[in-house]
């Protein structure tokens, strides 16, 4: 006889959470993050036994399907993968439309739009009830590996067509690294092993602000592509993703390490941000920076080569050191170390955040599956109302 007091009761409990930092808004088995410890886990294995014996492509199913993959899951996924990242013609055209100097970011999210305005797999998934989905997951898997593609695909175009660059189709017998290599016309095994571990690193983070977008957008039931687009709109704002443009930005015009202290001085002084550096949930060293020094040591002359590098190590040091940032445990991010391979690797720094974007692409789509099988639940926070001053 309580029923309708009790749910009254419930919704006008508000609690104003800034920045969701005390509220969880999903149940999820995917990946698990202790920030004081510094641990992480995919499915449960340890961030350290996947990256020493796996490959990119292992992990991308373990992180979506919940396994490691045999060899015929991943002949067949190939396959789809490498069919969905043929370009239409309406899609290159999108792309080349763009003049050769625009914005990455705009013209990822235009590519993507592009892709799944002609598909009707996508839109089968923003139609179908979610209820239907359960112990269905055919086509939501379809979708899920179109979309993923489909991001590959948009990045090397733009990628080509900013750099006046032919474009390679890709092939059905590749994995989606290798496309994206085999696209862009990067033809190096040594790229390809060393992205095949790095990749592995940010392969998923569990309640990224990214990964929160596209379920925000996937509690209305939308597709994955246009659930992706959300993520990606927030992927890029600068305390998030975006943040390692920046960071390059600041260390190219300190220039040299001599001015280091000066610039940390005004860091602290301003209270601005160093951007590349702190994280909402790691308050002890990100687990996976050692990774990264390992694959760093194991190209050490083409990371030494860029002169930005001894910038940046020298405000770690730095940082490390003062106790502004000691006792707000402000640290360096992994986005931030991961770059410095990407440019000894010959990567445009434009690019380097869109690519990072895509090896996380799995990550959020096992999130999108995930919450087709959990119960319906539109997200829609609640606000506290404050009346405005009078004049
Ligand atoms: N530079 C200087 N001071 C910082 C930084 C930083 N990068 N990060 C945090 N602080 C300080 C804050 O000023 C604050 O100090 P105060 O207590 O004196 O006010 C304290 O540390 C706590 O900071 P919050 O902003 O409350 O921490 P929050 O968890 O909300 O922020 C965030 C996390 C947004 C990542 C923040 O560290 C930041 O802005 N970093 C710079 C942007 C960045 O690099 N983002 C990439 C994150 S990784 C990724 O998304 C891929």
């Amino acid at each position: 006889e309580n029923g309708d007091a009790g749910v009254e009761v419930a919704r006008s409990l508000r609690i104003l959470d800034n920045g969701f930092q005390h509220t969880a808004c999903m149940e999820s088995s995917i990946t698990f993050i202790d920030g004081k410890r510094g641990a992480l886990r995919y499915r449960d294995v340890a961030i350290q036994d996947l990256f020493h014996e796996y490959v990119y492509e292992d992990v991308m199913h373990l992180i979506v399907w919940g396994a490691l993959p045999s060899s015929e899951q991943k002949d067949e996924a190939r396959i789809a993968m490498g069919q969905a990242a043929v370009p239409p013609k309406s899609v290159v055209d999108v792309i080349s439309a763009f003049p050769r100097d625009s914005d990455t970011f705009p013209m990822i999210l235009a590519g993507l739009s592009a892709f799944a305005a002609s598909d009707k797999i996508i839109s089968a998934t923003r139609h179908q009830q979610k209820p239907m989905f359960h112990g269905h997951l055919e086509v939501a898997d379809q979708a899920i590996m179109r979309t993923i593609s489909y991001l590959a695909t948009t990045i090397a175009l733009i990628y080509c067509h900013k750099n006046a660059k032919p474009f390679a189709q890709p092939e059905t017998g590749r994995s989606l690294l290798g496309n994206l290599l085999l696209m862009l016309g990067i033809a190096d095994p040594e790229v390809e092993k060393c992205l095949n571990k790095l990749w592995i690193l940010y392969a998923d983070h569990e309640m990224t602000n990214s990964t929160a977008a596209v379920l925000h957008a996937a509690s209305t039931l939308t597709d994955p592509t246009s659930a992706l687009i959300a993520g990606i709109v927030s992927g890029y704002g600068p305390l998030h993703g975006g943040a390692i443009d920046l960071a390059y930005e600041a260390f190219r015009q300190i220039g040299t390490p001599e001015n280091v202290p000066r610039f940390i001085e005004g860091v602290k002084r301003n209270k601005a941000r160093l951007f590349g550096y702190g994280h909402r949930v790691y308050k002890t060293r990100d687990p996976r920076l050692s990774l990264i020094e390992e694959l760093m040591a194991a190209h050490q002359d083409a990371v030494d080569s860029n002169p930005l590098l001894r910038v940046a190590m020298a405000i770690d040091k730095a940082a490390k050191e003062d106790g502004y940032f000691v006792e707000r445990g402000v640290k360096a991010n992994a986005d931030l170390m991961g770059c410095f391979l990407y440019t000894a690797m010959g990567f445009d720094t434009d690019m380097i955040t869109a690519i990072t974007i895509l090896s996380r692409a799995p990550g959020v789509m096992a999130h999108w599956r995930e919450s087709l099988v959990q119960p319906v639940k539109l997200w829609r926070p609640q606000q506290i109302y404050v009346a405005p001053l009078p004049n």
